[in-house]
């Protein structure tokens, strides 16, 4: 089936997160598109309760479309760690517990993979844009790196202190900001949806 283009004026973005509408608002400018927050719809967050990242990022989109009558745009991301068989993965967030303290979840990815010797991992990023008669397009990033102990940086969020990307010797937590956001998975998904319905 054709890839199918984004004309509309309008777009949910189907976060609750304002820091993210901002971002992806201003992403998205260029191209005409105005961003509304699901939240200001007071459309409800539904549950994640795909097995990947695709999934929840799709539930996510179509329960915005669905709600709101207009195209819906979500993410889903995430660290895999390859000798953690892809963990945290799904669970990236909550392994930072309800007060979403990374230096714990950090703790436990380094603890679990003192003894392993496979330490690549890597962060994905998956973007879904949903129409409301349920038609979806669907965008992946990956930015492939290292895991290193002790962590390093206190730029970024999440995981960027224990993540060196392939090709660099910095964690994410050392990088310029600007730097980190040119290269990361979310900036490959989006160029790739930029590219598949917004040019
Ligand atoms: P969500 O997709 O907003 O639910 O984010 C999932 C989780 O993945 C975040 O809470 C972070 O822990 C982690 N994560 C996603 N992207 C990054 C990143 O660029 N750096 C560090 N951690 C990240």
């Amino acid at each position: 089936m054709a890839t199918r283009r984004f004309s509309e004026k309008q777009l949910v973005i189907a976060s609750h997160n304002p820091g993210k509408v901002r971002e992806i608002g201003d992403l998205l400018a260029p191209f005409g598109a105005e961003v509304v927050a699901a939240a200001h719809l007071g459309l409800a967050e539904p549950e994640e309760t795909g097995s990947t990242f695709v999934a929840n990022a799709k539930l996510k989109a179509l329960a915005a479309a669905r709600g709101s009558g207009r195209v819906a745009l979500a993410d889903d991301s995430g660290l895999c760690v390859n000798g953690l068989n892809g963990d945290p993965g799904l669970y990236s967030a909550r392994w930072a517990g309800p007060s979403k303290d990374f230096a714990i979840a950090m703790a436990k990815v380094l603890r679990r993979l003192a003894p392993v010797d496979d330490k690549s991992a890597y962060f994905i990023s998956v973007l879904a844009l949903a129409w409301p008669d349920g038609h979806m397009e669907t965008f992946e990033g990956r930015v492939t790196g290292t895991i290193v102990d002790p962590g390093r940086g206190t730029n970024g969020f999440g995981y960027d202190p224990i993540f060196v990307p392939d090709g660099h010797a910095r964690t994410f937590g050392e990088f310029d900001p600007a730097d980190k956001n040119a290269i990361t998975h979310r900036a490959v998904a989006f160029e790739r949806l930029v590219k598949a319905c917004f040019r």
